[in-house]
């Protein structure tokens, strides 16, 4: 069966769902991204696209600092939430029930209820079709107690948690 091109990435499996801070510490805002990834192991380097039309977009162009928020399966309405309104018009924090708490080494907010949060730092903004990369070094990592198999996936617009482990790397 040929698959619609437009439609195809939808079929590659998991991706994290992460909440990211974004913005100044007073004005810090949330978004939730699907398309993250792990640049370079040393320096360690995140990343992730975005719309040129977000709101976080902005901020993000503005504001040269981020943190990588990863939410558990019972943050899955605030992360709906944080995804489908705008910063430009809703405080998130407020609408998805989350808490605000300072950074160790970013003046943007960290999601207190995330038991992973990476603080970075942007070092690289590229333009790839729809999307702008920014690219950032980790430069401070909160990690609380989490259980892996809480944490969120998204796949072809369903939120999913991890499943059993079948191999491990020699
Ligand atoms: C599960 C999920 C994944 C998303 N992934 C992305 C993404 O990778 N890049 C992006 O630009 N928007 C993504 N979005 C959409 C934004 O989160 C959404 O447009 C948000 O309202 C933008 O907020 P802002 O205007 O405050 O920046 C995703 C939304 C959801 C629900």
């Amino acid at each position: 069966m040929e698959v619609n091109l437009n439609e195809a990435y939808r079929l590659f499996p998991a991706f994290p769902v992460t909440l990211v801070t974004c913005g100044k510490y007073e004005t810090t805002n949330i978004i939730t991204i699907g398309m993250c990834h792990i640049f370079s192991f040393s320096p360690p380097l995140i990343g992730f696209g975005v719309a040129p039309k977000r709101h976080s977009f902005k901020l993000l162009k503005e504001h040269k600092e981020f943190v990588v928020n990863l939410p558990t399966k019972d943050l899955a309405d605030a992360a709906m939430k944080c995804g489908s309104t705008s910063g430009k018009t809703t405080d998130k924090f407020r609408h998805a029930g989350l808490t605000k708490i300072p950074s160790k080494k970013v003046n943007t907010g960290s999601i207190k209820e995330c038991p992973l949060r990476f603080e970075c730092i942007t070092k690289q903004e590229f333009v790839t079709g729809d999307h702008t990369w920014f690219v950032g070094e980790i430069v401070h990592c909160e990690a609380e107690e989490y259980r892996k198999e809480d944490l969120l996936l998204y796949w072809g617009g369903e939120f999913r948690v991890p499943g059993n482990v079948v191999m491990k790397r020699a």
